[in-house]
């Protein structure tokens, strides 16, 4: 279980005049992930969502409050991340390209967290490898393949065998489908929803698109100015919003959205 506890981070920047202008990106939150959850979080760009989840993966220290998971601390306290961290909060971002090494073979890409993080023979290696291309709905021979190779939507498929390599805990994707065409945003979409059903890691999922966070998740966090101002159970009925920002955010929804499919 991942908690937020009177979660703050403030960010200095330069004003007018050389005065240094205070923002409170995220502003006294408080949440928690439930083990297996599928959680969305939404807000519009600048709400504070990614300076939220680098403080949830333990990334960034906050100004003040703490992150625990499972009841134990995990704010940064040197500069180097605990390598059992590392193996229990994965993210991925939105952008598929930086976040591979462009002179990796997409075997190297997923291989890499099994190396640092478990133990395991060159034989078990290659199947595990196998096997989370296969779920990836990938075939086996894009193993020999680099990025510069690959599709955005493919791209996102290694990234997400990649995270999931080590058996996260929790896995946080941010904006992790912004970006990608109608289609192949669905059809990842569908892949995390099977993922999650067989798996049962917690995947707390950050979006602009209030379309994809009714698609997606069991449970809705709105973000505004730093703030969460609703959290939902979401079983399907929109009537269970009743912030006006979530509303708003309700209203802004493309008329061919996702869930029209
Ligand atoms: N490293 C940083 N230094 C200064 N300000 C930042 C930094 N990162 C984010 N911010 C500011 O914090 C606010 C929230 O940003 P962010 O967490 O990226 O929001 P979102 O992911 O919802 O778009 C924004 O006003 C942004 O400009
Ligand atoms: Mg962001």
């Amino acid at each position: 279980m991942l908690e937020a506890v009177n979660l703050q981070k403030e960010y200095f920047v330069s004003g007018q005049n050389s005065a240094k202008n205070t923002i409170k990106a995220v502003n006294e939150v408080n949440l928690r992930l439930e083990k297996g959850e599928f959680c969305a979080l939404v807000g519009e760009s600048g709400s504070g969502k990614s300076t939220l989840s680098q403080l949830l993966m333990g990334l960034i220290p906050p100004t003040s409050g703490d992150v625990l998971l499972n009841g134990k601390s995990i704010v940064p306290k040197g500069k180097r991340r605990e390598r059992i961290l590392c193996s229990k909060l994965q993210i991925i971002l939105q952008d598929g390209k930086s976040a591979l090494d462009p002179h990796y073979t997409v075997y190297q890409s997923i291989a890499e967290p099994l190396r640092n993080l478990m133990n395991l023979t060159r034989n078990e290696e290659k199947q595990r490898v196998s096997v989370l291309l296969e779920q990836m709905e990938l075939p086996q021979e894009f193993l020999k393949r680099r990025p510069y190779e690959l599709s955005g939507g493919q791209l996102k498929r290694v990234c997400i065998a990649r995270a999931l390599a080590a058996e996260p805990e929790v896995i946080i994707f941010d904006e992790a489908v912004s970006g990608l065409d109608v289609l192949v945003r669905k059809s990842i979409l569908d892949l995390l929803k099977r993922l999650h059903r067989e798996k049962k890691s917690t995947y707390l999922f950050i979006t602009h698109d209030m379309d994809v966070a009714l698609y997606l998740a069991n449970r809705i966090l709105v973000m505004k100015d730093g703030e969460i101002v609703e959290q939902v159970s979401y079983r399907g009925d929109a009537e269970c919003f009743h912030h006006p920002y979530s509303k708003l955010l309700l209203n802004a929804m493309a008329p061919k959205a996702v869930l029209s499919f």
